[in-house]
């Protein structure tokens, strides 16, 4: 009989120090510390995430591993997430992910992040569905705004992306105009969902076909309500419903924009979503909605997928070991990285 595959994956690419165990395509255990310190900055500290991520790494993991009810000495490989991301966040999950493998005589997997966001649809989980190939991925994070044509697992080609900002940017620096801590664009979401997302209009950003551009919004955000409070200092706190509705609205109707010119060019209807920014409200109704409107097969990922976990590094893990797709011990972390 073969023996059974358990594969323990890593995430420490931003702020969250993650890990996770999956056997069979389905999470055994999926942990995450998020990283609170940045908070009070508005911002993600490289150094303090790094920092954060030592302290972090060894409870998550031990964690993990308990929740999941597998030894150490059961894993059949270690998977790790490569790039992108911070160097020093990254350094902290691939020196631990290659030590572990290393005492326990165990192959090393890596994992490209970005990829790992679309492949998470792949985890066995009755709250999500898979795509079949070729589908379109939407990628939209703090980091990243992309949309992806994806032929198989890892035939993967960028056929567009933000030219300067990405979306969960655009959320994070409203919302700090707003007055919210940071991330705030999960607090832009909550509030989007009480107000009239037409109360304000913003122009939508011009670009390329398939690119995005971010930067224009936030100016617009900003000067929009230092206008507004010049004349009535209570502004924020009298519209904040209404604001955030409408700031939600112009995101979530230029990505739909992006998609459908997308799904015009490729003619492909199958289409995900992935990455933080796919935990929003507003982007999975449109979604949703796009399989009525347009006949598209939209696939929305389980909430414990989007923000930054392990999961989605286990399963690549899982994909790449049944492929034996293992990684030398001298590879090296990587800040950019494609497919
Ligand atoms: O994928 P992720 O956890 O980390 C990166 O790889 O960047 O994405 C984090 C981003 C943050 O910008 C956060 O504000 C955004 O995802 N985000 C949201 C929501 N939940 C998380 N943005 C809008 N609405 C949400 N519900
Ligand atoms: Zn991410």
């Amino acid at each position: 009989m073969n023996k059974p595959i358990y594969i323990l994956g890593i995430e420490s690419s931003c702020d969250d120090t993650a890990a996770a165990v999956i056997f069979n395509s389905k999470i055994l255990s999926n942990v995450v510390a998020s990283q609170k310190i940045h908070e009070e900055y508005g911002g993600v500290v490289p150094e303090l995430a790094s920092r954060a991520h030592q302290q972090n790494i060894v409870p998550v993991v031990a964690s993990a591993l308990k929740k999941a009810c597998v030894s150490k000495e059961q894993l059949s490989a270690v998977a790790y997430t490569r790039g992108p991301g911070l160097m020093g966040a990254l350094l902290v999950g691939s020196s631990f992910a290659k030590s572990l493998a290393m005492g326990l005589d165990l192959p090393l997997i890596e994992v490209n992040h970005m990829q790992a966001h679309i492949l998470a649809h792949f985890i066995e989980d009755d709250s999500q569905t898979k795509p079949d190939f070729p589908f379109l991925a939407l990628t939209i994070s703090g980091g990243h705004t992309q949309i992806v044509k994806v032929t198989d697992y890892f035939n993967m080609e960028i056929i567009g992306q933000t030219i300067d900002d990405a979306v969960g940017e655009a959320f994070d620096k409203s919302a700090k105009i707003l007055g919210f801590p940071y991330p705030g664009g999960p607090l832009i979401d909550k509030y989007a969902q009480l107000g009239n997302p037409n109360a304000f209009s913003f122009t939508k950003p011009k670009v390329g076909d398939l690119d995005f551009s971010f930067s224009g919004l936030k100016t617009a955000i900003l000067y929009f309500v230092q206008n507004n409070t010049k004349t009535n200092p209570n502004f924020i706190k009298e519209n904040i419903a209404d604001i955030c509705a409408s700031i939600q609205f112009t995101i979530v109707d230029y990505l739909m924009d992006k998609l459908k010119n997308a799904v015009k060019e490729t003619g492909i209807k199958e289409v995900a979503i992935g990455g933080g920014v796919s935990a929003n409200s507003g982007i999975r109704k449109a979604l949703k909605k796009a399989e009525t409107d347009f006949g598209w097969k939209t696939h929305i990922p389980n909430f414990d997928y989007c923000t930054d976990n392990a999961a989605m590094i286990a399963i690549v893990g899982e994909l790449k070991y049944k492929q034996n797709d293992f990684s030398d011990i001298n590879v090296a972390s990587k800040a950019r990285m494609t497919f």
